[in-house]
């Protein structure tokens, strides 16, 4: 850890040549280090080891990310207990190459903030005791990270975005539509009742065996599903839009996980091939799916939108609505929204992909 044990010198009597020392060690940024806060961001919520070193203007400085989609792709899913080793294994890297990247010498941080919630307990846990150690080795403060209140501020990184603005956050492990009022200030309208839309998507994916098809083998679910989807006929089959008598803002997605199952199952059986193999109507079945998701994720946030206006807690003209998480890095789901806030007098904004998805930026 050489990095993480260097610390910059302070003289009482500063004779010349220990002053020329003490400069020449220290690792100047002009209009960085000495103007700005700067904060070093850890996340392991999840399945992504991620750092990143941010000045309090929002300029990144350094960032790195460990990925476990590879391994949790063949495993067929997140299993805790390995998410947990490979965040053990990887964290110290990950965190040296984000504050090597930035060039900033540990001392030189102002403080150290990391997801503490929500997550996989055995992920946070990795992110949490390392930066504890850490901040007592640095002696510096300890700032905890709400996942959500992170993901869903991310964009005031990329955009110049006023409270208050409407914001849906729609990831692997959450669902939810949410009133933003100030930087800790959130009004919940809607979340789901069940699973999230990329959990979903990741079940879908993973019961069509999409990691045996060569175009998707190295993707998250919800990729492989977007990119087989371009080549399907999204009405291949009839799914009823969830909740779609329920006058609220909630969101499900158990009912249409069940019933591409069946279809899948019905499919297999017509196409006489075993549950493994990938079914010559995927990219329909993927279409499908994601058409209707796409459908219920905007009619439930039209009603967030009308009930926000309705109450004057969003401005009538120019509202702002910010889509974030994994499931809003997917170009389908962005244009159904763009047409939802195109017709509501509504602006869209989206982080770019990058960080959309979990990353040590949005945390620091
Ligand atoms: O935000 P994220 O990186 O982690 C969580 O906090 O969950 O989101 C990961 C989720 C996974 O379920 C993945 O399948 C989904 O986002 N995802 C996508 C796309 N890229 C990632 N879903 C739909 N379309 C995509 N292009
Ligand atoms: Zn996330």
């Amino acid at each position: 850890m050489l990095i993480l044990n260097k610390t910059a010198g302070v003289f009482f009597k500063p004779s010349k040549r220990k002053v020329y020392e003490f400069l020449r060690s220290f690792n100047f940024h002009p209009g960085t280090l000495f103007l700005h806060k700067i904060v070093l961001g850890i996340e392991t919520s999840c399945d992504d080891t991620a750092a990143a070193v941010v000045d309090e203007t929002g300029n990144v400085l350094g960032e790195a990310i460990h990925s476990q989609t590879e391994v949790h792709l063949k495993t067929g899913g997140i299993v805790p207990a390995v998410a947990q080793q490979l965040h053990r294994d990887n964290i110290q890297r990950i965190v040296q190459e984000a504050l090597s990247a930035s060039r900033i010498s540990p001392s030189d941080l102002s403080a150290i903030a990391t997801t503490i919630k929500p997550g996989l307990a055995l992920s946070l846990g990795v992110g949490l005791s390392f930066s504890l150690q850490l901040v007592g080795q640095l002696k510096k403060p300890f700032i905890p990270i709400h996942h959500m209140e992170a993901h869903a501020l991310t964009i005031r990184l990329t955009n110049k975005v006023e409270f208050p603005f409407l914001v849906l956050l729609i990831s692997g492990g959450h669902c939810l539509l949410a009133l933003v009022q100030g930087v800790s200030d959130f009004l919940l309208l809607g979340k789901s009742l069940d699973i999230a839309p990329g959990d979903m998507l990741d079940k879908v994916a993973r019961r069509l065996s999409l990691i045996k098809h060569p175009e998707c083998s190295t993707m998250s679910g919800g990729k492989a599903i977007e990119h087989l989807a371009k080549q399907g006929n999204r009405f291949y089959f009839d799914i009823k839009p969830p909740l779609h008598r329920a006058k609220n803002c909630d969101f499900s997605f158990t009912g249409l996980q069940q019933v591409t199952n069946k279809r899948i199952m019905k499919k297999e059986k017509e196409e006489g091939i075993e549950e493994g193999q990938v079914l010559s109507s995927a990219a329909d079945i993927a279409a499908t799916v994601q058409h209707t998701m796409a459908c219920h994720i905007v009619k439930r946030t039209h009603r967030a939108i009308l009930f926000c206006k309705q109450r004057d807690l969003l401005p009538q003209n120019n509202a702002v609505l910010v889509a974030s998480g994994g499931v809003a890095s997917n170009f389908y789901v962005r244009r159904a929204l763009e047409i939802l806030t195109n017709a509501t007098q509504c602006t869209l904004l989206c982080p770019p992909p990058r960080l959309c998805t979990d990353n040590g930026i949005m945390i620091a």
